[in-house]
């Protein structure tokens, strides 16, 4: 088991629909960290640099244009196993298919308008932290609660 951080976007969806608090606070609750955070419009450029992947998909212009359409929050979220800990409160992709308790299963019903994005692995955390944030927005810090969020040996 690992700390890790992960990249985490509230999009555009979850801004105009007031949900970042209690989205953000779902995050907080579980133990996570915050150590970075930010809110900026996405630009097309930004949008084809962290959706390469999807760029050749034929889906990828209506996401490109919902992606940029509005203010997002991008945010670091540290802890152990963070990656998988994030993709699985996320939910499904489609929110129709969430299951309830996921934040994409109790807020959403698309497959395109889901709320959050969350790096999906160790290596695409690392390229996309550095897609939204320079190395000195990411802060270290100690707070109190470190030590009651897990055991020293689960951070091996
Ligand atoms: P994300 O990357 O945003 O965290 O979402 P994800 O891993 O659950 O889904 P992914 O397959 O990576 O797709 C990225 C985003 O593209 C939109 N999408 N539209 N119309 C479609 O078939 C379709 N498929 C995906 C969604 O906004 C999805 O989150
Ligand atoms: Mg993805």
């Amino acid at each position: 088991m690992a700390l890790q951080q992960t990249l985490i976007l509230f999009k555009p969806d979850a801004v105009q629909r007031r949900l970042c608090g209690r989205i953000l606070t779902r995050i907080e609750e579980r133990g996570l960290k915050l150590v970075g955070m930010k809110m900026i419009q996405i630009t097309p450029e930004r949008s084809k640099q962290h959706y390469a992947e999807h760029v050749e998909k034929p889906f990828y212009p209506l996401l490109e244009e919902f992606i940029t359409s509005g203010p997002v929050i991008a945010l670091v979220a540290e802890g152990p196993e963070a990656v998988q800990v994030v993709r699985d409160m996320m939910g499904k992709t489609n929110g129709r298919e969430s299951a309830p308790g996921t934040i994409r299963g109790d807020f959403g019903l698309s497959r395109q308008v889901n709320l959050i994005h969350g790096s999906d692995s160790p290596e695409s955390a690392k390229r996309e932290i550095g897609i939204y944030f320079q190395p000195e927005e990411i802060l270290s810090y100690k707070t109190a609660l470190d030590d009651w969020v897990c055991a020293s040996d689960e951070l091996g």
